[in-house]
């Protein structure tokens, strides 16, 4: 339905416009009935609806009516699948449509620049291409069916310790490449109807009146042609905002704001058209939600817990699998240990929690799946609600394990142990679950251990299991899905979008994390997971893109179609893949690049491609994929763009960041000429090293050379390192007058390009 929004604007007055800046409460915008401006509903996401019963107070955050618990962001990642996201996205929106809510407040995108993060259970990766692409498959489903979504929350809230205070002070460069490029490539290709900006500072100022982040990146840049959100009670100067490009103040301020901006308005403190230009961008999303508003929706609530089970399966991630441990037979005894199998903890804390329209009981999963040819001893093995170490459930535990053919132990994270609101301070398990583990082993050489767990742990006792599966928190569909794993009615064909380290010291953001008071220093620039890890070499428990299979995959005949190549043309490479093993399979074909030789630090590879295919057994197939500038390209501070430095660079395919497989060389030119800036400071080394100046510069610098018998080819020359290192400013002093003040300056024109 096309409306006259300009002509609606004009004839709100200056309250209406200000009003409908702040939410009507905690979910809803304000309606303005006299136009016709309705009330539309946001409400949590991520990964499933959380809609407060009517009588729910806002804080009374678990209150919330059923909806299908999905696997939360970390887990959802490990499919890398485009594909899957979206279907999930899809039936969040169709779950959004049943329920009246118009935005669900999700994807969250932020980068995992520390494992301790209480929040990283609702983030997907330590990568920002893995990141982005799993965002904008999540949009595009929820938003397919007509209803919007809210990618969050930019930028650079990557802890939760003082999150609405704290400032985080982060370079452009790391900004460009790491923190914005996780949420560029969804605000530019999926277009979520919101942005919400987060709570803390970015270098000095709020992010929720931050015109660097709201308007110059998000608008300007990335073109982004729906409103920015603050999270909730994260307006910091509201007037402020609105000029820096903050529309929407959620939750409602109770006219509080209003006022201000009234008042602004009045005193001319702030322009009517910005007020007109925000409004324009809520109302054409209002207008937007109710043109597509399906009436009598519904959902198949049967479909969606499938789609649940079947997101999940393709989730988890086989870490470890000694002689084949797993899939376990359909026969014999298996000892099913830890209080997490009748009380697993299949989501996270905070504003994500659903109320599921079921839960799977992982018990009587494993038991129908494993059929009458099996049977199972439950044995509590610890007790949640505390660590303490209870050595009878542990002998227990142990007689289970010992009289079984197979012993599976349950474990990972408890609720308490990270949440939205907290972060973590060490990486451990609980110590009961670590001791029962060892235990165990001791009794049972088969002992498999599957992992409920946001973020990474250290695992003291992975030398002594033969099996670990990382499930994450699976959803309500965990057990299912579970079952389906382990008795191999489904192959496992996740892989981490996150490195494991084997302790929390390794970590680059280790001493930078979560900061001093009210202020924390990304000190590790780019190198954030894997980009660290494999630059310094330093061995991680398991990589970013481990994850094994059932089947084994054979990869060959890695090609490109250049190889030599401008920057602004792409290269199309190719690889073949095949199952070479007995069972079909999916597997993740990872493609890295690494600049050999670079005159800025760059990390040792960068993901910057990713396919998940199916194979039969003896299938294969070909994958294809198209790398462009951005694939090879540093962000460049100086020319403030995406730079590719001339030169040669590898093309890495790997099962994961530390399993290469195929490498090949090509050279990429760049069309960019980054014209060097010459002052009085630079060195005659730095001259000497840019070809154009070189040519005017190298006479005069032999005239003086010679004058002070200086031989420049004699390299290991402390007189020759010296000149070198000199700067122009101190020539005409050390040149004995043969260069003057005035030709110096005449020469940094010359080197300058300035006629
Ligand atoms: C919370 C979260 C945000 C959520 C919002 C509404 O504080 O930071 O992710 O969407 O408030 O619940």
């Amino acid at each position: 339905m096309t409306r006259d929004i300009k002509k609606i604007i004009k004839q709100m007055t200056l309250e209406e416009k200000a009003g409908l800046c702040s939410g009507l409460d905690a979910w809803c915008t304000k309606p303005v009935e006299r136009l016709g401006i309705p009330s539309i509903m946001m409400t949590d996401g991520p990964h499933g609806l959380r809609k407060q019963r009517e009588d729910a107070d806002m804080v009374d955050i678990n209150n919330s009516i059923p909806a299908t618990c999905f696997p939360s962001a970390a887990g959802l990642a490990c499919s890398w699948d485009r594909e899957l996201l979206e279907k999930v996205g899809v039936a969040l929106g169709e779950e959004c449509q049943a329920q009246n809510v118009s935005i669900l407040l999700g994807p969250g995108a932020n980068i995992k620049r520390s494992p301790l993060c209480g929040r990283n259970f609702e983030y997907f990766s330590e990568d920002p291409y893995l990141s982005s692409e799993m965002a904008s498959s999540h949009i595009k489903g929820v938003q397919s069916q007509g209803v919007g979504t809210s990618l969050k929350h930019f930028a650079a809230n990557n802890q939760e310790h003082r999150r609405m205070t704290v400032n985080a002070v982060v370079d452009e460069r790391t900004l460009r490449e790491i923190y914005f490029a996780s949420f560029e490539n969804a605000v530019k290709k999926a277009q979520p109807w919101m942005v919400m900006c987060a709570y803390n500072k970015l270098n000095g100022e709020y992010c929720s009146e931050n015109r660097y982040l709201l308007t110059d990146i998000i608008k300007n840049e990335w073109m982004h042609e729906g409103f920015v959100v603050s999270d909730w009670g994260a307006v910091n100067d509201r007037v402020k905002g609105l000029d820096a490009g903050l529309e929407l103040e959620m939750p409602s301020s109770f006219g509080i704001t209003d006022r201000k901006i009234v008042e602004a308005v009045r005193s001319g403190k702030l322009s009517e058209n910005i007020l007109d230009r925000a409004v324009e961008r809520i109302l054409k999303v209002i207008f937007k939600a109710i043109d597509n508003k399906k009436e009598n929706a519904d959902y198949d609530k049967d479909a969606h817990h499938r789609l649940a089970r079947k997101v999940a399966g393709e989730s988890m991630v086989l870490l470890k699998n000694e002689d084949n441990t797993l899939p376990l037979k359909k026969k014999g005894t298996i000892a099913l240990i830890g209080a997490f199998v009748k009380n697993p903890r299949y989501q996270g804390a905070g504003s994500s929690h659903i109320t599921p329209t079921r839960l799977d009981d992982i018990y009587e999963e494993i038991k129908k799946t494993g059929g009458d040819g099996t049977s199972i001893i439950y044995s509590e093995g610890y007790r949640l609600g505390n660590d303490d170490i209870d050595e009878g459930l542990i002998n227990e535990a142990k007689k289970a394990a010992s009289g079984s053919d197979v012993a599976v132990i349950f474990a990972g994270l408890p609720d308490e142990y990270e949440s939205e609101g907290f972060d973590r301070t060490h990486m451990d398990m609980p110590k009961n679950q670590n001791r029962l583990i060892e235990a165990v082993a001791e009794v049972q050489t088969n002992t498999v251990v599957v992992l409920l767990n946001g973020s990474p742990i250290e695992m003291p006792w992975v030398d002594k299991v033969k099996a670990i599966l990382e499930a994450y928190l699976g959803g309500q569909a965990l057990g299912g899905a579970l079952a389906d794993i382990l008795f191999g009615e489904v192959n496992p064909s996740g892989k981490l979008a996150e490195t494991f380290p084997i302790k929390l010291s390794h970590n680059p953001s280790y001493l930078n994390f979560p900061g001093e008071d009210d202020r924390v220093e990304y000190k590790e620039n780019i190198f954030v997971g894997y980009r660290y890890y494999d630059t310094k070499g330093i061995e991680p428990l398991f990589p970013f893109g481990h994850g094994l299979s059932y089947t084994q995959f054979e990869y060959s005949e890695i090609s490109v179609d250049k190889k030599d190549v401008s920057d602004n043309n792409v290269i199309n490479v190719s690889v073949k893949v095949k199952n070479t093993g007995e069972v079909a399979g999916k597997e993740v074909v990872q493609l890295y690049v690494k600049d050999v030789k670079s005159s800025v630090l760059r990390p040792e590879k960068e993901l910057k491609g990713f396919q998940k295919i199916f194979l039969n057994p003896g299938e294969e197939k070909i994958v294809t994929f198209t790398l462009d500038k951005r694939a090879f390209a540093y962000y460049n501070t100086q020319i403030k763009d995406w730079h590719v430095e001339s030169g040669e660079f590898l093309i890495l395919i790997g099962k994961s960041s530390r399993d290469i497989v195929l490498k090949e060389s090509v050279r990429v030119n760049s069309t960019v000429k980054l014209r060097k800036r010459f002052t009085d400071s630079s060195t005659v080394e730095d001259v000497m090293a840019d070809p154009s100046a070189a040519v005017i510069f190298s006479p005069i610098l032999k005239g003086i050379t010679d004058t002070l018998g200086i031989d420049m080819n004699n390299t290991h020359d402390m007189m020759v390192a010296n000149v070198k290192a000199t700067p122009l400013r101190a020539l005409p002093n050390s040149s004995q007058g043969r260069l003057s003040e005035e030709m110096l300056d005449e020469l940094l024109n010359k080197i300058n390009g300035i006629d």
